[in-house]
């Protein structure tokens, strides 16, 4: 079966520890979408689906953190701004999970879609940004 979002190879920023949190969130994601798409599209708020979107915005939040100290560790000049979006990027998910529970959004295809842009278009590439300054030290 084809995975709703499958890791790109040129994803991988040659930091391990970080990939491999990358690499979990990515499965995480496919993991809501399995479950989303194996539910009855009578309950439009699986628990199963709901509970992987809670874990994803826990497993986030530490990395976000893992990530912040790495790049304190590494001197990494625009920490600052990294945290900002970082930030920025636990409140859409926080907005996008109220959404969900207060009824206004389903956690339909359209929802994982902005699940899986919100992770590679932000998380993931903004992060290039790390694995280019590492390179150039
Ligand atoms: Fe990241």
């Amino acid at each position: 079966m084809k995975r709703f979002l499958t890791w790109r190879d040129d994803w991988y920023l040659g930091i391990d520890e970080i990939d491999q949190q990358h690499l979990h969130l990515v499965e995480l994601i496919n993991q809501v979408a399995d479950s989303v798409m194996t539910q009855n599209s009578e309950s439009s708020n699986d628990g199963g689906a709901m509970r992987l979107v809670l874990q994803l915005q826990e497993e986030t939040r530490q990395h976000f953190r893992d990530e912040e100290a790495f790049m304190r560790n590494h001197e990494y000049p625009q920490v600052s701004s990294h945290h900002r979006e970082h930030a920025l990027l636990q409140a859409e998910l926080s907005d996008l999970i109220r959404e969900i529970e207060e009824g206004k959004r389903r956690l339909d295809i359209e929802t994982l879609t902005s699940l899986k842009y919100w992770l590679i278009d932000h998380v993931i590439e903004s992060d290039m940004d790390i694995a280019r300054y590492m390179n150039s030290r």
